[in-house]
């Protein structure tokens, strides 16, 4: 869906589709230069990445595999609480793998935090991470992201994978949430 099928629920459109469809395709020039001549794995963490790692994976002009993991960070509310669960781990082993990790938001950056660590120990010759969207001011901890979509401002953001209490996952472009919705 568009953010004009839902309108009431959203104050404005902060990413067309047609601009994150541009940015992924640059970023995906960048990962094939920097990856070039090495095998490269590509890790989605679930729900959220579902929308970029699979428009993402599609645009990369070479070979890739992909794998997911699903943590759970802050369930329905608004606030991440920095308490991570692995509920579903990789299937493959990252010995020797040059790993780069996909994710829709670095917001407080506790997940991607605690997630990369979770990998690097796993001997991987790499870990990476490449994120559509970054929220600065939001920022707990520093993220060392090497690719980075689109800094935005901190409000709260659905679509294209983001969602609220599981809605709005499925909006093609990146809206701001009103907030007679969660408040
Ligand atoms: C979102 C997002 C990141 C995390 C970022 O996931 O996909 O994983 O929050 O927040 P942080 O930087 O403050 O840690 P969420 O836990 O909402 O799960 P979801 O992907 O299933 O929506």
């Amino acid at each position: 869906m568009e953010s004009a099928d839902v309108a009431n629920d959203l104050t404005e459109v902060l990413l067309t589709e047609q601009q994150i469809r541009d940015r992924i395709a640059a970023m995906c020039r960048e990962i094939e230069r920097d990856y070039e001549g090495r095998d490269l794995l590509l890790i989605g963490v679930l729900k959220g990445a579902v929308m970029v790692m699979a428009d993402l994976a599609r645009e990369l002009k070479r070979d890739v595999e992909m794998d997911w993991m699903a943590v759970s960070s802050y369930g329905a509310g608004t606030q991440s609480s920095g308490v991570v669960r692995i509920v579903k781990d990789l299937d493959t082993d990252l010995a020797g793998r040059h790993v780069l990790i996909v994710e829709d938001i670095v917001d407080s950056g506790l997940t991607l935090s605690w997630l990369r660590s979770n990998l690097q120990s796993r001997g991987p010759a790499s870990v990476e991470i490449c994120a559509l969207l970054r929220k600065p001011e939001a920022a707990k901890i520093e993220i060392d992201a090497r690719y980075v979509g689109f800094e935005i401002p901190n409000a709260f953001v659905v679509g294209y994978g983001l969602d609220y209490a599981e809605r709005y996952r499925n909006l093609r472009d990146v809206s701001v949430l009103a907030p007679h919705v969660y408040a």
